[in-house]
Parts: structure tokens; sequence; C-alpha cells
């Protein structure tokens, strides 16, 4: 108890040394899906191994993938008590539009009570408070559990070397179970805990027409244009009640139950709350839902970008030779990507004319994840947040996806608990990315508390 206090007490005092060395960590453009910042997503795995080596882990280093370094570190001086796998992933999202920042993504700058800088929320400001509540916890001794670390750089991508990695490294990632950083909290008085993940399918659909561009008014009207053949073929995908039309799409979707439905609508968000958030005209979705019921439970089909002729300044009369479109589907738990693409492609098959040919790849997937709520670890961080937030937690669902949380439970057999201290409105991938700071350091707490739990 006297360590949990010391703890806690030196994690007060110490909030303006936080936000300085939290600064240094945002300042690197770790941006995993453009290959100029690869010298930047590796200083940003050394700045993580030497704080891990820092906090007192006996082994910290950089593993090789095919792309981006994993980061490892271990602490195993604590025999007989659990285990904890901690995961994190370092690599953010490209800033664009740059020009839609109030400071520079990568500058960090404090304004009010929020810290801004790309990656603060999702998800660097996280990993820095999981480390910052190690350490605080080793200075008064011994950690009370043993601590294994594992830092991915390609999440924002997709984890494309994820299963691999897991796979070849069993032994060395075998834990009881896992504390996954990448998460957030409803609101600064409102604590949460995410039991289930949406998976992902992501894709990419070209059409060709002709051989090359033609001119659109000697050859308009003498062949199918790929544009609006895609236009048509993606129109399709989606009925008048929101529902998407693939086929087979909601076959293995399990339907909320009503004490789930129950927890969602203790949500005290609105849909005009909601509705601020997107800073769209109206909100929009599958008919026979709830705002909230529709991004934690269902399936959906998103058109992530569209490409095709002409689309530099002006007039260009152009009639394209090709047209490309990236989809993604987020799935429930029970969803199979793979079956998802058969779909997508069984639905091609049927409905593209003969007047064009069309390819679609698959770019990554990932499973969606259910986690039991009712496992020790979930119940552990439910009373950390109760104990610094004062409040129960609320069960809820995420429509986010975090491929490691099903790879895991797949290939390892471990459970995983979601905590982390972002907040729904922190703009994560968009302009003006935020953490709140008050949140992250009462997450500094809540680690402290959770991990000190186990001490017993
Ligand atoms: N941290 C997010 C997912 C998330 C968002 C969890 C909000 C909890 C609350 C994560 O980094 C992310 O954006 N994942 C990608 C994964 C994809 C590229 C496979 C996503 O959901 O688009
Ligand atoms: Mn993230």
């Amino acid at each position: 108890m006297a360590a949990l206090d010391a703890a806690l007490t030196h994690v007060r005092s110490h909030h303006d040394a936080y936000l300085e060395q939290l600064t240094t960590l945002l300042a690197i453009p770790s941006v995993s899906t453009l290959s100029e910042h690869r010298p930047d997503i590796l200083r940003t795995a050394e700045w993580l191994r030497d704080a891990l080596n820092c906090v007192g882990m006996t082994r910290a280093e950089l593993m090789p993938t095919p792309l981006h370094p994993m980061v490892y570190a271990e602490w195993l001086g604590a025999p007989g008590k659990p285990t904890v796998l901690v995961y994190g992933h370092y690599d953010v999202q490209p800033a664009d539009p740059l020009d839609e920042w109030d400071s520079p993504p990568f500058e960090p700058t404090v304004r009010g009570d929020c810290l801004y800088a790309r990656g603060v929320s999702d998800m660097k400001g996280q990993i820095f408070a999981q480390i910052k509540a190690v350490e605080a916890l080793a200075l008064q001794g011994k950690l009370p559990v043993n601590l294994k670390y594992l830092l991915e750089g390609e999440e924002e991508i997709g984890s494309p070397s994820l299963d691999a990695f897991i796979e070849a490294h069993r032994d060395l990632l075998a834990c009881d179970f896992v504390l996954n950083c990448d998460s957030g909290i409803l609101a600064p008085d409102l604590p949460s805990l995410v039991y289930a993940l949406r998976g992902l399918a992501y894709f990419e659909l070209e059409v060709r027409g002709p051989g090359k561009d033609l001119h659109s008014g000697l050859f308009g009207g003498s062949v199918h244009n790929p544009a609006q053949v895609l236009c048509e073929l993606v129109a399709g995908m989606h009925d008048a009640d929101g529902r998407v039309t693939l086929p087979g799409f909601y076959d293995a979707v399990v339907p909320l139950d009503d004490e789930e439905r129950r927890q969602i609508a203790r949500w005290p968000m609105t849909d005009d709350a909601w509705r601020a958030m997107t800073g769209a005209p109206r909100l929009w979705g599958e008919a026979g839902y709830t705002t909230l019921e529709r991004v934690g439970g269902r399936p959906t089909l998103e058109v992530n970008g569209l490409v095709s002729g002409f689309i530099g300044e002006g007039a260009k009369t152009v009639l394209p030779a090709r047209a490309l479109a990236k989809l993604s589907c987020r799935l429930v738990p029970e969803q199979d990507p793979a079956a998802i693409k058969s779909m997508l492609e069984h639905y091609l098959a049927e409905n593209t004319p003969n007047t064009v040919t069309w390819r679609l790849r698959e770019l990554s997937h990932g499973p969606g994840a259910l986690m039991d709520r009712h496992a020790a670890p979930v119940r552990a961080a439910a009373k950390a947040l109760k104990d610094v937030f004062g409040m129960e937690p609320v069960f809820r669902r995420e429509g986010g996806s975090i491929p490691v949380v099903g790879v895991l439970q797949e290939k390892l057999g471990v459970e995983s608990v979601l905590l982390g201290f972002g907040l729904p409105d922190d703009s994560i991938h968009g302009p003006n990315e935020k953490q709140h700071l008050p949140t992250l350091f009462k997450g500094i707490e809540t680690y402290v508390r959770f991990l000190a739990g186990f001490q017993a």
C-alpha cells in the first residue's frame, strides 16, 4: 500500500517532466505508410527501447520484420506473479491534410488542457503513460508483475508483419494476459472498457475499359466509361435502407442481445453530439439500429477513395482508361474477412458488364475480437478505473480495429484488456489530433493501480 501511494505521489509531482518527455517522442514523424519516414520509424523504436531500458527492463531491443521493427522488452523478476504482455504501436497515420492543422503536427503544442500532435492520442501518449506508470512503481522497489512489451511499427497499415512475428516468437511472447493500451474512454468523467473490436477487410477494385485514355468527344458514346461502371458497381453495394447488398454479408452476424443494447443506451451520447463531432449535415446508417449500435455492433462497407480520369485544375475532355476504388469492410467479430472477399468477387462477377474488365486486390485484413467481460484482468482494470475516476466503467464495443487482439487470441490463446485514455473527439487520423492531458495523467494513475492490484 505504501508503495502504491508513493508511486501515485510520484506521478502527481511529475506532470511537467512527463509533458516535456512526451513532446520529444511526438516530434519524431513515425508515419508507417510513407517510405521516406523509415529513418523516423527507426528513431522512434530506439527512443522506446531506451525508455524501456531506463525503467528497468532487463532486455530491450529492436527485432526486425520484413518492414518495420518490433520493439521487444522484458522484466521477469517476479516469479509466481502473472506475466503481462503490454501491446502498443509506435507508428502514426500521415498528417494530411497539413493545412488544416492549427499547429504543425510534429511540433507538439499545448492549447488549453490538450496537447496537439499527430499520434498523441493514437497512440504514443498511451504507450508513454504505461511506461511512466511502470517507472513510478519501479522507483518504489520490485514491480508487482512480470512484464513483456511488444510495440509494433505497422499497426496503421494493417499489421502486415504481425501474424508471422507472433507465430515465430510464441515462447518469447508467452504471457497470462495482454494489456493493450491502444484504446480510450468515453469522456473525461466517464470511464469505459472496450470488450469488442471490429475486424477489417481492405480492397482495391480496378475497372479497366479502353487501352489508354481517349478523347471524350472522338470516342465518347462508343465505349463504356470505366469511371461510370465503377460508380454503378459501388452504388449497388448498398440499398435504400443503408444495408450492404452483397449476398450473404450479414449471414454470420450475431444480433446484439437486449443486455448489450441496454449497455449501449447507457452511453450518454446524443445523435446531435455525435453529428457535431462528424461535421456532417445529417447522420446516416443502416435502418433499425441506433447510431451507437451501428458503430459498435454492425458491419459496414465504406468507400475509402476513388480515383479516375482527370483530377487536376480546370477541364480536360478525357474518357479514362481505368478507375480505381479503395473499399473496406468493418466486420463484427463473427465475420470472416476471407468470406467477405469471395462475396465481393461474386458480386463483381455477377454485376460487371462485359464492356470492361475488373480486378480485386486485397490490401490487408484483420480479425475482429470479442473479449470476456468477466475475466479477472478485465475486472482488475474496471476496479482501477473506478478508483481513479470515481465511477464504474461502461462496457462498450469499439468501431475501430486493432488486429493484434484477435491474432493473439487465435495464435497464443491469450485475452487482452483494452485500457487506454484517448477520447472520442481526439480527431485521431485527422487534423489537429489531440490528447486531453488531465485524462492522460489520470491514465498513468490507472495503470499504476491496475499493475499494483496484482501485488497481493
Ligand atoms: N487506435 C486505433 C483503433 C481505435 C480507435 C481503438 C479508437 C480504440 C479507439 C488504431 O490505431 C487504428 O486506427 N486502427 C486501424 C487498423 C487498420 C489499419 C487495420 C483502423 O481501425 O482503421
Ligand atoms: Mn492506434
